[in-house]
C-alpha cells in the first residue's frame, strides 16, 4: 500500500489531498500544527479504516520535526508532499519588512528542505521514493511580473532547494516534483476570485505526481503537467 505524508493537511490544498489519496486506498499520514483542532481531518480518521493517522507538526519548528521523526521511526514513505505555505502580506515593493520575508522564507522554503533532510531515509525506504513540493507559479522569476516580493522570493528559494535535491539524490532514486497548484479557492486566496476548485487542483496534482519518473526528476510544472518557466 503506498504511503503518502502530507504537511499543512488541516485545510485548503492539503485536507483535499488527504481526502482524494484516501479514496485511493493509500495510507495517508496527515501532519497539521494543532491535531485537537483539526476537525475535518478527524472525520477523514474516522471513515478511512485506519488508513489516515494526524500527527502534529509544525514545520517552521525544528523540535516538531525531530519529535515527528521520532514518531515515524524507520517507516517508508513513498510521497512526501510538503504542501504546508503561507502568503506573506506586504506585496509592494514599498512595504518589504524583514519579519514578514523571514517568515515566508523559513515556512515556504527553509521547512520544506529540513523535512526532507530528515525523512530522507524513510523516502528511501519506500517504494516510490517522491518527493514533492506545493511551489507556485510565482516562483518563476522568468515570469515574475512585480508584487509579492516576499512569496515569490520564498517559492523561488523552495524551487532552487528541491531542483538541487533532485541531483544530489538521483543515485538513491528520489524523485523530486515541484507543482503550482493553480490559483485555488482556499483561504489563502480569500476574497480573491480563485480559477479553480480544490477538487481539481488536488484531482491534478495527484495525476502529476503518479507520472513522475527519475527523467522527469527536477522539473517545475503546474497541477496539468503544463511546464512553467524558472
Ligand atoms: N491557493 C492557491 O491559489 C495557491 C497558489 C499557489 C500555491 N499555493 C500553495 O499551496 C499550498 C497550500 O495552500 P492553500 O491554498 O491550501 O492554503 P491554506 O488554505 O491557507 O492552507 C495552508 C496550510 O498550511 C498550513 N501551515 C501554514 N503554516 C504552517 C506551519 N508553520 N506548520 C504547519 N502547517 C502550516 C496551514 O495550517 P494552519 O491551519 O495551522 O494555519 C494550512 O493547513 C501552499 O504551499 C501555497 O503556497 C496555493
Amino acid at each position: 500500500m503506498t504511503t503518502v505524508l502530507i504537511t499543512g493537511a488541516n485545510r485548503g490544498i492539503g485536507l483535499e489531498l488527504v481526502r482524494q489519496y484516501t479514496a485511493e486506498g493509500a495510507q495517508v499520514i496527515a501532519c497539521c500544527r494543532d491535531p485537537a483542532k483539526a476537525d475535518a481531518l478527524k472525520e477523514l480518521v474516522a471513515s478511512s479504516d485506519g488508513r489516515v493517522r494526524i500527527l502534529q507538526l509544525d514545520v517552521a519548528d525544528e523540535t516538531s520535526i525531530a519529535s515527528l521523526k521520532d514518531v515515524l521511526g524507520d517507516e517508508p514513505i513513498d510521497i512526501l508532499i510538503n504542501n504546508a505555505g503561507i502568503g506573506s502580506g506586504g506585496l509592494a515593493a514599498s512595504s518589504i519588512e524583514p519579519n514578514n520575508w523571514m517568515t515566508a522564507t523559513r515556512v515556504n522554503a527553509l521547512a520544506p528542505m529540513l523535512i526532507a533532510q530528515t525523512l530522507r531515509d524513510n523516502l528511501k525506504r519506500s517504494t516510490e521514493k517522491k518527493l514533492v513540493a506545493i511551489s507556485s507559479a510565482t516562483g518563476s522569476i522568468a515570469n515574475n511580473r512585480g508584487g509579492g516580493y516576499a512569496y515569490r522570493a520564498s517559492k523561488a528559494a523552495l524551487n532552487s532547494g528541491m531542483r538541487g535535491l533532485s541531483r544530489d539524490w538521483y543515485d538513491d532514486g528520489v524523485i523530486v516534483g515541484m507543482f503550482d497548484p493553480g490559483w485555488v479557492a482556499t483561504d489563502m486566496t480569500a476574497g480573491q476570485p480563485a480559477y479553480i476548485s480544490v477538487e481539481e487542483s488536488a484531482h491534478g496534482l495527484i495525476c502529476q505526481i503518479a507520472e513522475l519518473t527519475p527523467a522527469t526528476s527536477g522539473i517545475f510544472q503546474d497541477y496539468r503537467g503544463v511546464r512553467i518557466r524558472w
